[in-house]
């Protein structure tokens, strides 16, 4: 089997040439504020360790050396980042960022990238039933809703915190969704001029509207138009932004259900066409599966396909995360079959996802040649 393994390996290594950004999402740090009666406030600020936590900092060496990864997209609450009393802006709750910081600095350190993840659906003030609650930022309708502006100044002073954490990569927003496509686009380029105008030169994410779902590029969703309609329009000074997209492989996108029977490749393809067309990058920050042979296939297929086109930089899997137990971030129809998260368990006491799907079948589908040093970027440090 000389001849198949030589071409295996020549195909991933021409595959992978443009992959700079691979890893996991860690989830945990906007957890614990959901309410069964959706009451406003539940949850917060919440007790580190207990409601949320971060990272667990003695799982890097197990990221970074054994699984080769160099990225982790790292989930906060705005809600907790910006307390209510002091509305949404440039005053932070101190104790709440150096908890975040301890974690990205820890990820920094270690040699990886760290993609900072406002987890708030382009939503602030009511965190209580997310996605769903909370006032749509920049909706001048809407006397509790945060101003575009304030979203603006946020972004400046998180930014001008980490200008010179060259490792660090700014996710604007995690999946606006049910609000106009064109103020999407106005609160992004709000985030990127406060960013810029703070100082900061790394790479920035930028998502679209509709949960920012790959295969919804083109078209209307929930009535909202297309986001490719209008996220080329976004200006970057620095030209270092990238579209961000998320894309699961269940009937209905949804992350939720162990049955994989949507191919990334067919509806992915509209998306990678306008990439192409505007001359745009993007990172998939989310997508996932169950632990099922079709499910196999499905993210074999997907992380295939980001590796042959070149319009993809990066992907980070959704999830691992310190808390979350035996519970599923994705794709088990609510079955408690654990995370990706290393050491992670089902409730029946078996191997969790960590090693049902990441060591099973993501590992060895990181690419060789990830970006190792240098400034978060559009074109990998180079
Ligand atoms: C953190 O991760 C290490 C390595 O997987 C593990 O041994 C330890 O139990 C974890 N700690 C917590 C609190 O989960
Ligand atoms: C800031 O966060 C800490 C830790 O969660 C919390 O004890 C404190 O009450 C928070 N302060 C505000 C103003 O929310
Ligand atoms: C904006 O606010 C108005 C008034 O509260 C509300 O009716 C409308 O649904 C909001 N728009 C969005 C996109 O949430
Ligand atoms: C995909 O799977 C769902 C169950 O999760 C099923 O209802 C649907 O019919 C399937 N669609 C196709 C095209 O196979
Ligand atoms: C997925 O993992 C869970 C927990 O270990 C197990 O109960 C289930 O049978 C697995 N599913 C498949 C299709 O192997």
């Amino acid at each position: 089997m000389l001849f198949s393994s030589t071409l295996v390996a020549a195909l991933a290594s021409s595959a992978s040439a443009t992959i700079y950004y691979a890893g996991v999402a860690e989830s945990g740090g906007e957890f614990g504020v959901y309410s069964s009666t959706a009451t406003p406030g539940t949850g917060l600020p919440g007790r580190f360790g207990v409601d949320y936590a971060f990272l667990n900092v003695s799982t890097l060496p197990i990221w970074i050396k054994q699984n080769h990864i160099n990225t982790f997209r790292v989930a906060f609450l705005l809600e907790r980042m910006c307390p209510l009393a002091y509305g949404l802006g440039s005053k932070f709750n101190e104790t709440y960022f150096s908890e975040f910081n301890t974690a990205i600095t820890a990820i920094t350190n270690a040699g990886a990238y760290a993609i900072l993840d406002p987890h708030n659906y382009m939503r602030y003030n009511d965190p209580s039933q997310q996605p769903a609650t909370g006032s749509v930022i920049g909706n001048s309708s809407d006397p509790k809703a945060a101003t575009t502006k304030q979203f603006q100044q946020f972004w400046h002073e998180l930014a001008g915190r980490y200008k010179k954490n060259e490792k660090v990569i700014f996710g604007i927003m995690n999946e606006p969704h049910d609000m106009p496509t064109s103020l999407v686009l106005t609160n992004d380029q709000a985030a990127i001029n406060g960013i810029r105008s703070a100082g900061a030169k790394q790479l920035i994410l930028a998502p679209g509207n509709g949960y920012t779902g790959g295969h919804y590029w083109l078209q209307q969703e929930q009535g909202d138009d297309p986001s490719g309609d209008y996220l080329y329009k976004l200006h970057d000074p620095v030209g270092n932004t990238a579209i961000d997209i998320h894309e699961y492989l269940d009937y209905d996108f949804s992350g939720q259900h162990i049955v994989c029977n949507q191919s990334f490749p067919a509806n992915m393809a509209g998306v990678t066409g306008w990439l192409k067309q505007h001359n745009l990058k993007a990172m998939v920050t989310e997508f996932g599966g169950d632990n099922n042979t079709m499910c196999d296939t499905y993210l074999k297929e997907a992380i295939q396909y980001m590796a042959s086109n070149p319009e993809y930089i990066g992907w980070t899997y959704w999830a691992a995360g310190p808390i979350w137990g035996t519970a599923s971030p994705c794709c088990t129809d609510q079955k408690p079959y654990g995370s990706v998260e290393p050491g992670s368990l089902a409730g029946d006491g078996s191997p969790g996802l960590y090693y049902t799907v990441w060591l099973k079948v993501v590992q060895a589908l990181v690419p060789k040649t990830l970006q190792k040093r240098g400034m978060s970027s559009i074109y990998g440090g180079r």
